[in-house]
């Protein structure tokens, strides 16, 4: 059975299908993440997003229990799917994951992204969330081993590298994520070419152009948008740099090598 979102008769996962097009074609696409947004005035926030370009909006659940802050929960997701047309990534930093999955899944998250940390059977979790309707994503922290995702590729349909401990914005990049992603992009390759590379903290104009360059498709970016005065110039110039960082390394748009 296929949940219908609470915004509608859109089914949740398809937009984020045209969003795996959009990449295939065009390359790496910035998702904001909302997280230090004025909440104060969370729909204009939302519309500001979409004008400056942004793709898809990455939010953070945080529970207080699996990480250490506590943000918001259901009525903010249901909030910023009113108010947003592009897909919604809800990435749960929660202890339980497996009891939320339908509620978020019933807002309208496209991509629902879990943490292998938090589940006592990913598998079954994947399956769960993609038999609810949104396109399931693994995360993995910084310390733990990629092969746990690795593992899951046939499962699941993103793997999300956290470049920072899960918890807080505006933190360090941790350059070991470069290194997982490599190995995912690796593994992809071997039969699993439906998996998007994704990756999630201190995302900057520096550290854009090497998660591009090791495979990262779907790249979240909080400060880097947020704290900019200019969030079309800030999402340009990441998506540009990408752009440019991954067709050096050769993971060139599928349009464009199946023209040339
Ligand atoms: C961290 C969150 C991130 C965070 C990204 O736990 O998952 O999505 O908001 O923020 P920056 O880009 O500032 O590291
Ligand atoms: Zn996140």
């Amino acid at each position: 059975m296929r949940v219908k979102s609470a915004a509608g008769n859109r089914s949740t996962g398809h937009s984020a299908d045209a969003l795996a097009v959009r990449v295939e074609r065009c390359g790496p696409v910035v998702l904001p993440a909302l997280l230090l947004c004025d909440f104060g005035h969370l729909a204009a926030e939302v519309a500001r997003l979409e004008e400056a370009g942004a793709a898809a909006i990455h939010l953070d659940i945080m529970d207080g229990v699996f990480v250490p802050q506590l943000t918001y929960g259901q009525v903010v997701v249901e909030a910023v799917r009113r108010a947003a047309k592009v897909p919604i990534e809800v990435h749960l930093m929660v202890a339980e994951p497996d009891r939320w999955l339908a509620d978020y899944a019933r807002l309208g998250a496209d991509i629902l992204t879990v943490h292998v940390e938090a589940l006592p059977d990913a598998a079954k979790t994947l399956d769960s969330i993609r038999h609810l309707g949104p396109r399931a994503h693994l995360a993995i922290s910084p310390k733990t081993p990629v092969e746990r995702a690795i593992a899951l590729l046939d499962r699941c349909d993103g793997v999300l590298v956290m470049s920072v401990e899960p918890g807080f914005g505006g933190q360090a990049f941790d350059p070991a994520a470069l290194a997982k992603l490599k190995s995912l992009a690796e593994a992809r390759s071997n039969g699993h070419p439906h998996v998007r590379l994704c990756v999630d903290g201190g995302i900057s104009t520096t550290t854009i152009g090497p998660v591009a360059a090791a495979g990262a498709e779907y790249i979240v970016a909080g400060s880097a948008v947020i704290k900019s005065p200019d969030y079309a110039l800030a999402i340009r110039d990441l998506e540009q740099i990408a752009g440019d960082a991954a067709r050096a390394a050769d993971h060139s748009p599928r349009s464009l090598s199946l023209d040339g």
